[in-house]
């Protein structure tokens, strides 16, 4: 089955499998203005760390591209306003706001380099949202190859949200080392939990894994407990959004929960994520920010109120889960072990360290 390519690039314009629309359809969201990236980041078109660091980057391409007829002195403030929307629509994923400062830097670079506003400036920038698309796939293959070593014959994985070739260029996370262990014939299956609210893991992984041949059980969140308890579960794999100093690891809500089953059923909880997702500046997952986001997604499902009208609801999108309950963090330079702190700061001072947000 050939993967899945959640965007592509060309005649000036950025196209996103749509996955709001998925499983019922499959389409795709066109973007011709940063402003359009940036609606397709907030509004989850494109979901997922790397991939919205991605199509972030492209939307600095395209925001050089609309104020490539200005002048210098009102291109840059253009584009320092392009750059901080991009790096606003979402908070927490550190991927996005590497991408785009990656970007800012090659924007400074050609300037400093006597390249001013037009087309060999868009493409400039252009050929930087390439190379950061491509960096994402090459990190999320070798990714894959590291974490399936992780993961033996025969094993029953629960995963969350969704880590596949939608949110990651290339195979993913989580589901990138899934992939790759049903590739070598491991005989794993995998239970995928719905992640309510927006239903990633139903609406999304169980398609992607299905779709791959990967043998998948859809189970409501409520009933990882049981399934741990039931001794089902061999090995629990997670995605990252943004992962601390100190190896706390931001994901999507309802992570951290599955952290403290497994340490109490003593399964091995393991965190996948390139190391465009580690920030080495943040100390620890006390100084993550974890987006909110609307109600509707709480009181509706798939457009059908299911709570009462004007209920108030709390809906962070995402939760930290602290270092001690996590058994190793998967990355593309190698499997990490606690000490996290360790691990990491010796990450960043080998060579290879200006992958990550440093
Ligand atoms: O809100 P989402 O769907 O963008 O959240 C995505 C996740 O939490 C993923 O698990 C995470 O990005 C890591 S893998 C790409």
């Amino acid at each position: 089955m050939s993967q899945i390519i959640a965007m592509e690039y060309a005649e000036d314009r950025l196209r996103l499998v749509d996955q709001r629309r998925l499983p019922g359809s499959y389409e795709f969201f066109e973007c011709r203005t940063y402003r359009d990236c940036a609606f397709a980041i907030k509004d989850m078109v494109v979901r997922g760390a790397p991939a919205i660091g991605a199509a972030a980057a492209y939307g600095a391409a395209l925001a050089a591209s609309e104020f490539s007829s200005l002048g210098a002195a009102e291109f840059g403030p253009a584009m320092r306003v392009a750059l901080d929307e991009l790096r606003r629509a979402r908070p927490t994923a550190v991927n996005l706001s590497w991408a785009v400062d990656r970007m800012a830097c090659a924007l400074d670079k050609a300037i400093a380099g006597g390249t001013g506003p037009g087309r060999t400036l868009y493409e400039r920038l252009k050929a930087e949202a390439d190379a950061i698309l491509a960096d994402e796939t090459a990190r999320s293959e070798r990714l894959s190859e590291h974490g399936n070593a992780l993961i033996p014959d025969g094993a029953a994985i629960l995963t969350h949200c969704n880590t596949g070739s939608l949110a990651v260029p290339g195979p993913g996370t989580a589901l990138g080392m899934i992939k790759a262990a049903h590739r070598a014939g491991k005989g794993v299956s995998v239970y995928a939990d719905e992640t309510r609210p927006r239903l990633q893991g139903a609406r999304l992984t169980a398609w992607e894994l299905d779709r791959e041949g990967v043998p998948v059980t859809l189970i409501a969140d409520s009933v990882a407990a049981t399934l741990m308890r039931d001794g089902k579960i061999g090995l629990v794999v997670v995605g990252a959004d943004r992962i601390a100093a100190n190896g706390d690891a931001a994901n999507k809500i309802g992570t951290f929960m599955l952290s403290v089953l497994a340490a109490r059923y003593g399964v091995p909880f393991y965190v996948a994520a390139p190391v465009s997702t580690i920030d080495f500046a943040c100390p620890s997952g006390d100084a993550i920010e974890i987006e909110e986001r609307t109600a509707d997604e709480v009181t509706t499902i798939e457009g059908v109120r299911v709570a009462p009208d004007g209920i108030h609801v709390y809906n962070p999108a995402f939760d930290v889960t602290p270092a001690e309950y996590i058994t190793a963090i998967v990355t593309e330079r190698g499997v990490l072990r606690p000490p996290f702190a360790e691990a990491i700061a010796a990450l960043r001072a080998t060579p290879g360290a200006g992958e990550g947000v440093l």
